[in-house]
């Protein structure tokens, strides 16, 4: 693996502490942890890393409106992501003791150019604005990378502050011959390889290449 970054490796469930993998996944409704504020190691001791299930969509979508605004959905990242399901076992969220989900984050399965090399795109991240700063976002990196790694895939990219991502290895090192297929800053376009020289002379736009949504099904007219 090339540089790895700190805290790769684990490909267990992320536990930040008291709750288990095995944690409530009862129905997951949006709750305000504003009333907590204890120091940051205690709040992030509260949540456990786990996958995401189907039950957590609207509590996910919610915390999305909430970190990131509605905007959110005209991003460049949205169009490669739209339509698809995440990379298979690739979707985490964040619990709180009660089940609630307090953090997100998914992968998704791109090619880099016309049938280029597989990679994955990271993102959304996003943490519930009440408890920024507590631990739960890179808590979420180290776990998705850990598992992306561990499932033979060879490059992450996202597009990101660099001055947040770093930490976790990633850079716009490889990124200068690749490009979203939309508008974006060139310089948060970041990647992390997880095999060595998998960004080797990578070019081209990002393409979708995930698993497509079943098409809903309608209910039959009376
Ligand atoms: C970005 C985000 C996921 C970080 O999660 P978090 O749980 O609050 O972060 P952590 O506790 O793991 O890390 C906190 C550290 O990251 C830093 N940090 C947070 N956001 C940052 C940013 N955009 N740029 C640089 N540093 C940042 C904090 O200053 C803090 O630094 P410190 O450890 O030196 O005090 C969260 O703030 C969030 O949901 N933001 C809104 C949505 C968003 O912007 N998502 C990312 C899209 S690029």
């Amino acid at each position: 693996m090339a540089g790895r970054p700190e805290g790769v490796g684990s490909a267990a469930a992320t536990s930040l502490g008291l709750c288990g993998a095995g944690a409530s996944r009862a129905a997951t409704p949006s709750v305000a942890f504003g009333d907590i504020s204890p120091a940051r190691g205690e709040i992030a001791s509260t949540f456990v890393i786990a996958a995401e299930t189907a039950a957590d969509d609207p509590a996910r979508e919610a915390l999305l409106d909430r970190a990131m605004g509605p905007k959110r959905r005209k991003k460049s990242s949205e169009k490669l992501r739209r339509g698809r399901r995440p990379s298979e076992g690739l979707a985490f969220v964040a619990r709180g003791a009660s089940g609630a989900v307090a953090g997100t984050v998914r992968l998704w399965d791109v090619v880099l150019g016309e049938g280029g090399r597989a990679a994955l795109l990271l993102g959304p991240l996003a943490v519930d604005p009440t408890i920024k700063n507590a631990g739960i976002g890179s808590a979420l990196m180290r776990h998705a990378i850990a598992e992306a790694a561990r499932l033979g895939h060879a490059a992450i990219l996202l597009v990101g502050d660099a001055p947040y991502y770093e930490r976790f290895g990633f850079s716009a090192e490889k990124t200068g011959s690749l490009a979203m297929p939309g508008p974006y800053e060139r310089h948060r376009l970041l990647a992390l390889e997880l095999v060595e020289g998998a960004l080797a002379g990578a070019q081209g736009t990002l393409k979708a290449a995930g698993r497509k949504l079943k098409a809903q099904r309608l209910p039959l007219a009376a």
